[in-house]
């Protein structure tokens, strides 16, 4: 048997795909052939979301196709609010995301139709659901009445609208259009992954799903946006990055729910160098932060930049990721921290359903081994004779 890879598959390839390409030393993303700096800076959420469904850019008739889709299946089934009312009051947003999804299921008609065509009708259902959800469950633990998704607007402008009631200014919707655009597809990444996984069994979409969502929260992964967040809150300002930051470093203090010596939103497992969405998302939280007039949070993530660049980490290949400047960007457009990771998954919804409809077009079921390092050849004794140890 092959020597046991102790270092979390880093570096195995695990499929073909057609879906995305990273560069991790020269910092490149691309979706299906085209830049993400392309994508980011002349297309929109829903194009990307059929460019990477159907390995196509839409023509005109095709994507006003999707959009009447998108705005008919926006809407929930009534008993949705009715599973999120009786939540336990403890629940926080992402597990509240992965219930209901998981509801979802039983009230999709095509849930076990693993057809390409169901799939991507299904893929459309959950991605134009998956905002609703949120924003009625961040309304409902605010004591505030869900509002219903409108027909017109695009996605981004809708999530906006039912977490606010509140139409949203076009620099606000257009900042989480590119957001979700950048957070949309990302290679085998953890969740795609489990995502990939599960419907190697030829489980169905939402069970795929509930498996990658259930793999985004992790704060080594889609968890990591929240608590960039809360870095930056405890540093409060810029001249205070720099302690803060060594501090960590040093292990003085450790960042709960993060392993000691580790800044949220900075290492990557695949890039060595700056992650191109950060770069595109600094530009954004700068331009947001100078439309509401606070530039504090961009100001704290530059000085956390500059202090971690001064401690070395640049020089060791650990640079900003997508999460990083996701915080300051999310939190000028007006979202609240505990939202961070389900916005994340309202992208990613898109690339996790792209990989779970090219694994079931030509699927092999994804089954690896473990190497056993364990004790052998063990004799059973009665539980009276045996002795600790
Ligand atoms: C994403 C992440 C899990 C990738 O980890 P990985 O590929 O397993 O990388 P490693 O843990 O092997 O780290 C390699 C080196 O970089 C350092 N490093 C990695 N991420 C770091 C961070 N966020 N802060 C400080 N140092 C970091 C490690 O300490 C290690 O240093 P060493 O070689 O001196 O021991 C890791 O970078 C991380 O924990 N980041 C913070 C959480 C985060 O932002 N996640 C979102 C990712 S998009």
């Amino acid at each position: 048997m092959p020597a046991a890879t102790t270092d979390g598959m880093a570096g195995v390839v695990v499929a073909n795909s057609e879906i995305c390409y990273i560069d991790g030393e020269a910092g490149k993303l691309v979706y299906r052939g085209y830049s993400i700096e392309d994508l980011a800076e002349h297309s929109t959420f829903e194009e990307v979301a059929y460019l990477l469904w159907k390995g196509r850019l839409p023509l005109k008739e095709e994507l006003d196709e999707l959009n009447a889709m998108f705005s008919e299946e926006r809407k929930v089934p009534n008993a949705v609010y009715q599973v999120l009312y009786h939540l336990p009051p403890l629940t926080i947003p992402m597990d509240a995301l992965r219930t209901l999804v998981s509801y979802l299921a039983g009230a999709d008609p095509e849930v076990d139709d693993n057809s390409p065509e169901a799939n991507f009708r299904k893929a459309v259902r959950l991605t134009a659901k998956i905002p609703t959800l949120i924003a009625a469950f961040h309304r409902h633990q605010n004591d505030e009445e869900p509002i219903r998704p409108r027909k017109e607007g695009s996605l981004a402008e809708n999530f906006l609208y039912m977490l606010t009631g509140q139409i949203p200014d076009p620099l606000v919707s257009r900042t989480i259009d590119v957001s979700l655009i950048l957070h949309a597809e990302h290679g085998m990444n953890a969740s795609t992954f489990a995502g990939r996984v599960a419907s190697s069994t030829l489980a169905d979409m939402h069970s795929a799903v509930v498996a990658a969502i259930s793999t985004l929260k992790g704060p080594l992964h889609g968890g990591a946006n929240a608590l960039v967040l809360r870095m930056l809150r405890e540093i409060g300002s810029p001249e205070n990055a720099e302690a803060y930051v060594r501090r960590v470093l040093e292990g003085e203090y450790t960042i709960p729910g993060l392993p000691p010596k580790r800044i949220p939103g900075f290492g990557h497992r695949v890039y060595k160098a700056w992650d191109p969405r950060a770069l595109i998302l600094r530009d954004l939280s700068r331009k947001m932060g100078e439309k509401i007039g606070d530039t504090r949070w961009i100001d704290i993530s530059e000085a956390v930049i500059a202090a971690a660049e001064k401690a070395g980490l640049f020089e060791k290949g650990v640079y900003p990721n997508v999460d990083f400047f996701s915080a300051s960007t999310y939190y000028t457009c007006g979202i609240r921290g505990r939202l961070f990771t389900p916005v994340f998954a309202a992208a990613r919804i898109v690339g996790w359903t792209a990989h779970i409809m090219e694994q079931h077009a030509d699927n092999k079921l994804i089954r690896p081994r473990a190497n056993y390092v364990g004790p052998q050849d063990l004799k059973w004794v009665p539980v009276e004779q045996r002795s600790a140890g």
